[in-house]
Order: C-alpha cells, then sequence, then structure tokens
C-alpha cells in the first residue's frame, strides 16, 4: 500500500502571534493545509492520505477539509509531541488500522509546503518503493558555513556536494518504524530530521529533485512570498 502523510502537527511558533498555526492560515482564499492537500488527492496512486493535526485543531482540521476536499481516502489522526513522533503517529495509525505489510511506504510531507508537483510525488513514491528511504533536495546555491562554536568558522564544505532539504520524505514504513523504535530517548530528541534516522542505521537514501518554490511557511515573510508565488501564477494563467 501506498500512504501519504501531511505534516500538520506543529504549533507554528516562528510565525509569531497569529491567532492559529500557521497552516490554518489563509492562502489565497483557502487555508495553506488546503492547497497542500489537494496536491495529494489528485494521486491516484495513494491509498490512504493522513492528516495528522494538533489534538486541539483535529476538530477544525475535519471541517475545512470536509469543506473543501471531499476524498474518502483522507483521514485526521492525531499529531505527535515533535516531527518525528508525528510520523510515528502515522505508522501506528497504519498498523492499528490496516496493518503493515513489509512493502508498504509512506510519503511524509510538511502541511506548510503548498508548492510541491505532480513529478515530486511520483518520483516519491517510485523512488520509496524502489529504495525505501528518499528525501527532496535542491542544490544549494548559497555557500555553506559550519560554525560549531557559533562564533568562528570550523569549516566551510565544497558547494557542488551540498543541497538544502526539502519534503517530502519517503520511507518504507516498517523500516523507519524498527529504525526509530531501536533510539534511545536522547538519540530521539538529536536526530530531528527522519532520513538522518535511516541513514545512521545503514541504508541508502536516495535523492528527489526538489524545486525552488517548493518552499516552506516558517516566518511571517515566508507568508508574504508564498502570496506572491500565488499571485503570480494567477496572473499567468
Ligand atoms: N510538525 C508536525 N508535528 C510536530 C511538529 C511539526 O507535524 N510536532 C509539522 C509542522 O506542522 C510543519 C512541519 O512539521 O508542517 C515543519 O515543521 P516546522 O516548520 O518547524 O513547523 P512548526 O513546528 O509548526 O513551527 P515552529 O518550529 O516555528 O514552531
Amino acid at each position: 500500500m501506498i500512504y501519504a502523510e501531511i505534516l500538520a502537527g506543529g504549533k507554528g511558533t516562528r510565525m509569531g502571534n497569529v491567532s492559529m498555526p500557521k497552516q490554518y492560515l489563509p492562502l489565497n482564499g483557502k487555508p495553506v493545509i488546503v492547497h497542500t492537500v489537494e496536491k495529494f488527492i489528485l494521486n491516484a496512486r495513494f491509498d490512504k492520505i493522513l492528516v495528522a493535526s494538533p489534538k486541539e485543531w483535529i476538530n477544525h482540521t475535519e471541517d475545512i477539509l470536509k469543506k473543501y476536499i471531499q476524498d474518502e481516502r483522507v483521514i485526521v489522526i492525531e499529531g505527535g509531541a515533535d516531527r518525528n513522533e508525528t510520523i510515528m503517529s502515522g505508522i501506528r495509525h497504519v498498523e492499528q488500522n490496516y496493518g503493515l505489510n513489509e512493502e508498504d511506504v509512506l510519503i511524509t510531507h510538511d502541511a506548510v509546503r503548498p508548492f510541491l508537483t505532480h513529478r515530486i510525488i511520483e518520483e516519491n513514491i517510485n523512488a520509496a518503493l524502489e529504495y525505501g528511504a528518499v528525501d527532496t533536495v535542491i542544490t544549494a546555491t548559497d555557500t555553506i558555513v559550519e560554525s560549531t562554536n557559533h562564533e568562528f568558522i570550523t569549516d566551510i564544505p565544497v558547494r557542488d556536494v551540498m543541497y538544502q532539504g526539502q519534503t517530502p520524505q519517503s520511507f518504507n514504513m516498517k523500516r523507519l518504524s524498527d529504525h526509530y523504535h531501536a533510539l534511545s530517548d536522547e538519540q530521539k530528541q538529536i536526530l530531528t530530521d527522519a532520513c538522518k534516522i535511516c541513514l545512521l542505521a545503514g541504508e541508502k537514501v536516495s535523492l528527489v529533485k526538489g524545486e525552488i518554490f517548493n518552499i516552506k511557511i516558517t516566518t511571517p515573510y515566508d507568508m508574504q512570498v508564498a502570496n506572491a508565488i500565488i499571485q503570480e501564477r494567477i496572473s499567468h494563467d
């Protein structure tokens, strides 16, 4: 089976003082999360599309998905305390409700990246089925500078081999779950990226090419950029 999980379990603290988590803020008249889920329902290969939200926003999430999206594959579930825990609650939901098979894959995606494309989704599904762990990336355009003491440069890695991580990140569900549950609580605190968990477990993590416009809405400035992207698309239609 092929599952999607839209990660909307965060509080969006870096967005500042807004009335609701950023995934529910309006973008061209529709909540951000609706734009994102719309991209996923267009793909017929998904058996279920899980949407993980904070507990206190579950009713709201169900209401807006009922209003804007009518697709029986979409199911709202409760997210977790951090992003990886939200991914794990998706895997748990599948395990408890449909059973987890060796070959099942999960395409995870940030609810606050509404501009992903059909190509990116398709390539994630294909690579997840083939390799079991996938990251979506773009080449780094700025030079990456490392400073482990936050005062002086400790390294400047060669830019040609540097990428910036986006989402989707996609996984063989059983293998990711096994790797995650083998971690200590301390390791779970440090390993906040699910692909890194697979990497450290010795998996090959394959790359899918993202897009510069597949931005993550994190700050009020990103919201302005997202609005500009939408307005530009409307003016070209
Ligand atoms: N996320 C999640 N569950 C969590 C934390 C984050 O599903 N417990 C999701 C967010 O909803 C978001 C995505 O992961 O769609 C990317 O995370 P980020 O931008 O860091 O979101 P927040 O944690 O909401 O933002 P902030 O760090 O500013 O509080």
